[in-house]
């Protein structure tokens, strides 16, 4: 009671890797006792760019809702909610789309560089042009004050708040402004040096077993000025230390006294990481494993979710009518 309200999202794309757990999961468990939050899943957003194959689209949900989980999110503290089973946002979306006018949508940043990088697929279409229509329903639903989001969002919320203005200066005050909540992000480079992206092929998921971290790690590239052993090393220039700096917060300034004198092989440096890793990332992998075992209360936890995102979003949905008088 008299927590502010707080909701973010994400597209269930496939298995999330520790870029989005660093960058996003992480700082959203730790909202979930200060904040009343409200955690969905876009899967309509989905559609926007993968309209045309929806085969993975239920096994991406629900490995999506064990991520979370194992990753500590706690249906008793927030509500985790499936974004389809909440018709709600498709009426508000479809209101909102009313009063949008399509120069927000053209100028919005993500519209252009998306439509720039997803040249391989036909995503000229109404609902992708309408995304931030659709992410403005999502937020305003639940007259949230803060989006914890990426620097990446700030555009969306951004147009959720015109959104709001816009709304509000026709038919009246209904939505609160929301404000976007940067995420503190450490930065978790992928196995190659590269930014941690799917698309290239450098992740390491949440749902990697122990063996494969393992190997992921043995397998990074490091500083390559450092041919023997005892070569002085470049930490800044080396992709396990950026990892080091994550998962050895106490350990990181020995680590790097140590590779700077040479006194520590980058295999011997490799294998001090793995262990720092595991003791953060094997909870997470068993508790995955436990609930991957327990596909009912997978369902039963978005299930409550949805009963709860439902009571708010009718009750918004009547002030959204009576405000336009459309509640005849
Ligand atoms: N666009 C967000 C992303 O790609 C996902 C999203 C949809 C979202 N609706 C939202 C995030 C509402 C925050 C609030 O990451």
């Amino acid at each position: 009671m008299g927590k502010k309200t707080m909701l973010s999202g994400m597209r269930p794309t496939g298995a999330l890797h520790l870029g989005n757990y660093f960058g996003a999961l992480e700082n959203w468990v730790k909202l979930q006792d200060e904040y009343d939050c409200y955690y969905f899943i876009a899967d309509w957003h989905a559609l926007t760019t993968g309209y045309e194959d929806t085969s993975e689209l239920k096994s991406n949900i629900n490995s999506m809702v064990i991520d979370w989980l194992s990753a500590g999110l706690d249906p008793e503290k927030c509500t985790i909610f499936l974004q389809s089973s909440v018709k709600e946002h498709a009426e508000l979306h479809l209101l909102f789309s009313m009063m949008t006018p399509l120069s927000w949508l053209y100028r919005c940043p993500t519209y252009k560089d998306q439509l720039a990088q997803l040249k391989d697929r036909n995503i000229t279409t109404y609902g992708f042009l309408g995304y931030p229509c659709l992410q403005a329903a999502d937020i305003l639903m639940y007259k949230a004050a803060a989006v914890p989001v990426g620097e990446d969002q700030v555009p969306h919320v951004e147009l959720t708040r015109e959104m709001a203005r816009r709304f509000n200066y026709i038919f009246g005050e209904v939505f609160p402004e929301p404000q976007a909540k940067l995420t503190k992000a450490k930065v978790l480079p992928g196995t190659d040096g590269r930014k941690m992206s799917k698309s290239y092929n450098n992740t390491i998921a949440l749902s990697d077993d122990p063996d494969t971290v393992r190997k992921k790690v043995m397998s990074m590239v490091t500083d390559p000025a450092r041919i023997r052993k005892d070569d002085p090393g470049h930490p800044e220039v080396c992709t396990v230390f950026s990892f080091h700096k994550v998962f050895n917060e106490e350990g990181v300034a020995d680590t790097e006294a140590q590779c700077r004198a040479g006194s520590i092989g980058c295999v011997q440096c490799k294998k001090e990481l793995c262990s720092k890793m595991a003791l953060k990332l094997t909870p997470i992998y068993e508790k995955r494993l436990e609930l991957s075992a327990k596909p009912e209360y997978i369902r039963e936890v978005v299930e409550k979710g949805n009963a709860r995102a439902r009571a708010t979003a009718e009750k918004t949905m009547s002030e959204v009518r009576k405000a336009m008088k459309i509640d005849w």
